[in-house]
């Protein structure tokens, strides 16, 4: 018996059989595209008021089209809307279910695109609310590190170059270092979105479209900034993920470092901070474990981030103008590292909010390796008129000299200390110590505590500004 052909409803005219199970396999998208719904719809909606304004379409055919649009977005949100798989994409259930809502009337919505505009303009919407997301959250991290950086800012702490300890600094200015990176992530991502907030809505295919249509209206419902000036360049650019993405990697990276100081400054060589049990997780054999895991998680995603950037890089590279299906694997990969930076900043961010630094065993910490040996070197340099390179080798003598009698820079005599040079007197007492180090520095940017508060209170100032 004749077997009834089951072709694709929205393509399938030119079509004389069934798709193989490969192909409909790997050609379906919905599985995950179809939380790009809500962009779909409010797209459509802009487009079919447009096709009704400009008499593409009639107004009564535009109001029929935009009311079975919003009833779809009200079963999306309510969980009831059902998916076909063999209608491939999201963009395709939606116009299919539209057609069982409202009838032949909605074959008319396609009028003057085509699917290449459309999922793009889907994703640049999509985009577009993720940075929006991400700088809010940025801000969320910045502002509990600031708080925190005020609290703590005459903390001292040893800060380290070549994980080596290097010279006291301050706590306050070490979290502080981080508002900083953080502040240039957020300019990252506010830049791309001006690159991003950009509309391919009405390009069609490639080739734009011979109906009338207002691309500058449609432009402006969507709050794009203007549509884009070459059809075939709007539906098939992706510098608009890359650009984000390549942000969204470097500020993994930094939040990938931050989580590498907490792994280190919980365990037992350091013992910096205390982080709640709240944040970590136990061993199933070793019952005494407390395991920084929250850390890992967000530094081991940081590989998957930019795993996402190279994927989505190496796609483009050799895809000749305009679209190609290979366009369609932007998505899980932008998904997945988006998902992932959302939440390793919500893990940071819960972190910072409940980390305790442990005042005394940073500060003892900060005394060790004559951590205040640069400014013993700086001393001589100021009160004795020594050339630097000259006072550095007098100072590392001394440091050798310590180093065989195992003592402590400040714990040297008065007598000692002029064995190296004579000139030498008592004021050198006033620079050996961590916290007279960083009370001593002077220099824009520095470790001193009274330049910490008051850089802490300036980013709580301007961060307070901004929206949340
Ligand atoms: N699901 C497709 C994608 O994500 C939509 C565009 C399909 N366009 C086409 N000409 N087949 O790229």
């Amino acid at each position: 018996m004749a077997r009834k052909i089951q072709k694709n409803k929205m393509w399938g005219g030119r079509f004389n059989t069934d798709q193989d199970k490969i192909m409909l396999e790997m050609n379906s998208s919905i599985e995950f595209d179809s939380r790009l719904y809500l962009e779909d719809i409010i797209a459509s909606i802009a487009h079919a008021k447009m096709l009704g304004k400009k008499k593409i379409i009639s107004s009564v055919e535009s109001q029929k089209i935009i009311s079975g649009l919003k009833k779809i977005k009200i079963e999306f949100e309510k969980g009831i809307f059902n998916l076909d798989p063999l209608l491939e994409d999201i963009h395709m259930n939606i116009e299919a279910n539209l057609q069982k809502k409202i009838g032949n009337v909605a074959k008319k919505l396609h009028t003057g695109r085509s699917r290449n505009d459309q999922v793009a303009t889907d994703m640049r919407l999509y985009m577009r609310k993720q940075c929006q997301e991400i700088i809010k959250k940025i801000t969320m991290i910045q502002k509990e590190l600031s708080k925190k950086a005020n609290k703590y800012y005459d903390f001292i702490m040893p800060g380290f170059t070549h994980m080596q300890i290097a010279q006291p600094v301050t706590f306050g200015h070490h979290l502080l270092a981080y508002v900083e990176m953080l502040e240039r992530d957020k300019n990252r991502f506010h830049d791309a979105l001006k690159r991003i907030n950009q509309s391919p809505l009405g390009a069609a295919a490639l080739a734009g479209t011979t109906f009338p249509i207002d691309r500058e209206m449609t432009s402006k419902a969507l709050g794009f900034t203007n549509p884009m000036a070459n059809s075939i360049d709007a539906v098939s650019s992706r510098d608009f993920i890359i650009e984000p993405l390549a942000a969204a990697s470097i500020l993994a990276s930094h939040l990938s470092r931050f989580s590498e100081e907490i792994i280190l400054w919980v365990s037992e060589g350091f013992d910096f901070i205390e982080l709640p049990d709240s944040l970590a997780t136990g061993s199933s054999i070793m019952p005494q474990k407390k395991n920084p895991d929250i850390a890992e998680l967000v530094r081991g995603k940081n590989g998957r981030v930019i795993g996402a950037l190279m994927s989505i890089l190496v796609v483009m590279k050799g895809l000749p103008l305009a679209y190609s299906k290979d366009l369609q694997e932007d998505k899980e990969l932008t998904f997945d590292a988006i998902d992932n930076i959302l939440n390793s900043l919500e893990a940071i961010n819960a972190i910072i909010k409940k980390l305790k630094p442990k005042k005394e065993n940073l500060s003892s910490a900060a005394q060790k390796s004559y951590s205040t040996a640069t400014d013993l070197a700086d001393w001589l340099v100021s009160n004795l008129n020594i050339p630097f390179r000259e006072a550095h080798k007098i100072t590392g003598n001394i440091v050798r000299y310590c180093e065989k009698k195992k003592i402590k820079l400040s714990e040297l005599t008065i007598k000692e200390l002029k064995s190296f040079n004579k000139k030498i007197n008592d004021d050198i007492f006033n620079v050996l110590d961590a916290e007279q180090s960083v009370n001593q520095k002077k220099s824009f940017g520095s470790t001193s505590p009274l330049m910490v508060k008051k850089s802490a209170a300036k980013w709580i100032k301007k961060l307070q500004n901004e929206k949340k």
